[in-house]
């Protein structure tokens, strides 16, 4: 499926020069949902994923989904002051802004083989702290799912030699 033409860019948003991706015209249409989904599905089963990790917000509609096709658990991680429960924290860069992202500190069991989702890999700062956290907590990284990829901003490199599987690049 074309995924591209579902993605709708709007220019100057959220500030001048940003060409932001809105991946709510790709959510909305049912069939294109599920086929991005089904395609993450198929990614996160050759890895072997036993868990599938989240970062809020657009994470959880990426992770959600995957979890339940999979019949794994989901773990959401939020913004820093969110979580009800002991946690750990990672702070991170966005493409513009900064912000911190925390996990419940038996959110993920040691040795356990953990996908993280995503609708966007941009500066790769998230990701970046989402490993972190499931890193300092046992939790294996074997995989990194996203809708979107912008290729010219590099987050990849910041996956070393993790698998990641994106259906868009920009
Ligand atoms: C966006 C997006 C990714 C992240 C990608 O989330 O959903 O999580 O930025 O950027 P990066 O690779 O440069 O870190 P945002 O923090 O805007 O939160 P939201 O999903 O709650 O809108």
């Amino acid at each position: 499926m074309d995924f591209k033409s579902y993605i709708r860019v709007i220019p100057d948003y959220p500030q001048p020069g940003i060409r932001f991706k809105d991946i709510t015209t790709l959510l909305k249409d049912g069939p294109a949902y599920k086929a991005a989904i089904e395609e993450l599905t198929t990614f996160a089963k050759e890895v072997n994923a036993e868990v599938i990790a989240g970062p809020e917000a657009r994470g959880f509609v990426v992770g959600a989904p995957l979890s339940y096709a999979l019949g794994v658990g989901f773990v959401p991680v939020r913004k820093s002051g969110k979580l009800p429960y002991e946690s750990i924290k990672a702070e991170y860069n966005l493409e513009y802004g900064k912000d911190a992202l925390a996990v419940h500190v038996d959110a993920i069991q040691p040795g356990q083989r953990v996908l993280i989702a995503d609708d966007l890999l941009a500066t790769g700062g998230t990701i970046t702290s989402t490993i972190q956290l499931i890193e300092q907590l046992g939790g294996i990284v074997v995989g990194a799912a996203f809708f979107i990829e912008l290729s010219y901003l590099d987050g990849r490199q910041k996956l070393g030699d993790i698998p990641v599987k994106t259906l868009v690049q920009y």
